[in-house]
């Protein structure tokens, strides 16, 4: 017999039991926060896709990184601007580029904070893709050995992580090769394993000005319509050595953040991306929904389908509101 002995509202009467039988319990202590670095003094530009978030020059990145700290949120991943793009993207290695003197800058300050560098070439190449590229291919070999040094050059200015966001097959081996070979087997390494060629990434090209020059990421990054390659592609990666794991983007894809914490007991990351972000500031910018609920019920969607860690840019705002609430 069910109803009446069974009455599931019973459990939902008002807060107290509500927050008693709560499954889920969203906090800021697993997110990320992503910045954007770039040259220059005092410089803080607003990405006019996405309200709230700016490229700032090294020392606006600390005072922020401060502000995150203070919320408890324990980490944030840094993009960079170059001076001069080139066909290598040779910058992305550079020791004084701006992603590599932000991260000293952080350790020097000591913040309670970890700080991640992302490791890609898209930001640095003149072309906008995110390696080699010869005869309009992206050639995957010769583009591991540049990736490798952008993630040494990390590492010696401090970082606590580097995430590969590339998708060159391999990359995950030939960094932690070039780490250890460095002596920086500390260093951990945040894989973009399943990291899917999406239009959500658009705001984020307009913030790091990465856009592919001609074509598109098709032929490195994964096809929207694929969930079991991305278990291989998981797999791949941590045979080669990956301390934690992400899917990328999250929302249109929680049946893969899914499927990847069933089958690996490794930790989750999820990036809630720059388009998703978008789409809630502008509706909430008309009017159309309530930001804080929307954003919250949205952290904790990925959260219950099974990431640890959340990659968000409404990192600070959901610390804020749930020390609040
Ligand atoms: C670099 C990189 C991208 C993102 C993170 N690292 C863009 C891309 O692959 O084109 C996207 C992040 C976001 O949209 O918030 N390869």
């Amino acid at each position: 017999m069910t109803f009446p002995i069974h009455r599931p509202r019973r459990l939902r009467r008002n807060e107290a039991l509500r927050g008693f039988v709560r499954e889920t319990r969203l906090s800021a202590s697993g997110m990320v926060y992503p910045m954007f670095a770039c040259p220059g003094t005092n410089v803080r530009k607003e990405v006019s896709s996405m309200p709230g978030i700016y490229q700032q020059s090294v020392d606006q990145i600390v005072e922020e990184c401060r502000e995150v700290a203070g919320l408890g949120i324990p980490a944030v991943i840094l993009f960079g601007l170059p001076e001069h793009k080139d066909e290598l993207g040779s910058e992305a290695a550079d020791a004084h580029g701006a992603v590599q003197r932000a991260i000293e800058a952080i350790r020097k300050a000591k913040l309670n904070l970890l700080v991640i560098a992302d490791v890609c070439l898209c930001e640095y190449t003149s072309h906008g893709h995110c390696g080699v590229m010869k005869d309009g291919d992206v050639l995957n070999d010769p583009t591991l050995v540049l990736l490798a040094d952008a993630a040494l050059s990390h590492a010696r200015a401090g970082a606590d992580l580097v995430a590969p966001s590339d998708m060159m097959d391999g990359r995950v081996a030939a960094i932690r090769q070039r780490l250890d070979e460095n002596n920086f087997e500390d260093v951990a390494i945040l894989s973009y394993a399943a990291k899917y060629c999406s239009s959500f990434y658009g705001p984020f090209r307009e913030a790091a000005q990465s856009s592919p020059q001609s074509g598109d990421r098709r032929s490195y990054q994964m096809d929207p319509a694929n969930a079991r390659e991305a278990l291989r592609e998981v797999a791949l990666d941590l045979e080669e050595g990956a301390d934690i794991i992400m899917v990328k983007p999250a929302l249109p894809y929680l049946d893969v953040v899914q499927r990847v914490r069933e089958r690996f007991d490794v930790p989750l990351g999820a990036y809630n991306v720059s388009g998703e972000y978008s789409m809630v500031k502008a509706a909430a910018r008309n009017g159309w929904i309530d930001e804080k609920r929307v954003v919250l019920e949205i952290l904790t969607a990925i959260q219950r389908a099974g990431a640890d860690i959340i990659l968000t840019y409404h990192a600070k705002d959901a610390a804020r509101w749930l020390k609040n609430c």
